[in-house]
């Protein structure tokens, strides 16, 4: 396996990998999150971009590149998802949309998932818990089902209907709680930890954001080595944005691309805490505030990836944008409707936030842009509200619509 160190991001201490370790020891939780770093030259030496990746592949084919070893049976149908590619669309020349939501559990986690799922095996685990607004538990109920592994996941108890269905028909304990996810998550750290079970929560788990950096390697991939002018992603607790950030600089620091996309956070209005600790600038101290938006799946008041994001997004150069909940919802339809595209609320708020960008000015439509649609449609079907003004037609009022209509055999 490739060798690494992880180290903390905010005072730089450095750590060899030991089982139990999550976060600096020094620093805590939230501000001790860590991050691992590779040597970057001496990969450098073995990875190319003739021989080294190819398209459609799974997670699996970077295996060089990330801290575990792939043992399960279902590995290599993780990652590969498809980048779309439109011509002309929502007033962008060219614009790709990444979309996860025909990953295995239908979102980005499942990325971070499998990870949790072989580091926990390669440890010698026997149960794996999360904390989650529901995709990463429903991904990690999924994808640790073919396993031995116990599964324990602690969620909020109002989470959307599709994504608790996957948890009950996966067989794992599930643990709804009465509260919002900023509290659960701190339960579940209480009670997985004292068990000794191992925790596959992405904001405190340093090897789940390689997992996820792997979506920022395949856009690079999938488009043949060209680079985006700006990647737009949705930002709850800060992982998964950390991770493209990530995942683009070090395509970057092996000589696979020449610059590097300008990563846009997607928030929204009324949970925009990410936003607001960047904006308040250095040293990025972490807030809670209370939060409400349709997006459940970035509802998230106390961010606990938030100081990793800032510092990334800051080497990055990229900004966050907020967009309210009526954008959001409209940017569903629409982008089902224009690409066939069917995104959960968090997903469709890149484009909502690209359309914001684009009306101000920040993006221009000559611009390449790539949207990252993290979770699918189906997993929140009473986002787009009741449905009940759909008109229903009796079967003769169904036949008279069509009256006059001349087929074509
Ligand atoms: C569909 C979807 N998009 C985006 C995110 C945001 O990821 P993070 O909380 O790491 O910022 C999540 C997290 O749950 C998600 O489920
Ligand atoms: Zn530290």
């Amino acid at each position: 396996m490739v060798e690494y160190y992880l180290e903390c991001i905010t005072c730089g201490k450095k750590y060899k990998a030991e089982k139990g370790l999550y976060w600096c020891k020094d620093c805590g939780s939230i501000m001790g999150t860590l991050q691992i770093i590779y040597d970057y030259e001496s990969l450098k030496k073995t990875i190319d971009r003739d021989s080294s990746f190819s398209e459609r592949d799974s997670i699996v084919q970077f295996e060089e590149l990330l801290p575990v070893r792939f043992s399960t049976d279902i590995d290599k149908f993780i990652g590969g998802t498809p980048l779309y590619k439109f011509k002309n669309k929502f007033g962008i020349e060219n614009i790709m949309i990444k979309f996860d939501g025909i990953s295995m559990s239908g979102s980005y986690k499942d990325r971070a998932s499998i990870i949790a799922v072989n580091k926990a095996l390669e440890e010698g685990y026997d149960t794996i818990f999360c904390a989650s607004t529901g995709n990463a538990a429903s991904s990690l109920a999924l994808l640790s089902a073919s396993t031995l592994l116990d599964t324990y996941i602690f969620v909020p108890s109002k989470i959307p209907r599709g994504k608790l269905v996957q948890l009950v028909a996966a067989g794992a304990r599930i643990v709804p709680i009465e509260s919002s996810y900023d509290q659960v998550f701190d339960i579940s750290l209480d009670i997985g930890l004292k068990n000794n079970w191992y925790c596959r929560n992405s904001a405190v788990n340093p090897y789940l954001l390689e997992g996820k950096k792997t979506g920022a390697y395949e856009i690079i991939v999938q488009n043949n080595y060209e680079v985006p002018d700006y990647c737009i992603v949705a930002v709850g607790d800060g992982t998964v944005i950390s991770s493209i950030c990530k995942g683009f600089s070090e395509f970057y620091k092996l000589g696979l691309i020449e610059k590097i996309p300008k990563v846009l956070g997607a928030q929204a209005e009324g949970a925009a805490t990410v936003k607001h600790v960047f904006e308040n600038g250095k040293p990025y101290k972490p807030i809670i505030e209370d939060v409400d938006t349709v997006a459940d799946s970035i509802s998230v008041g106390n961010p606990r990836d938030v100081v990793k994001a800032c510092t990334f997004m800051e080497k990055n150069g990229g900004y966050f944008t907020t967009v309210s909940d009526e954008e959001i919802i409209h940017a569903i339809g629409e982008m089902a409707s224009e690409t066939g595209i069917f995104s959960e609320p968090a997903g469709a708020a890149t484009l909502a936030c690209l359309k914001k960008l684009l009306s101000n000015g920040k993006i221009k439509s000559c611009d390449k842009v790539c949207l990252i649609v993290t979770g699918n449609g189906l997993k929140d079907v009473d986002a787009l509200g009741e449905l009940s003004n759909i008109r229903k037609y009796t079967v003769e009022e169904a036949y008279k619509l069509f009256e006059g209509v001349k087929y074509e055999v």
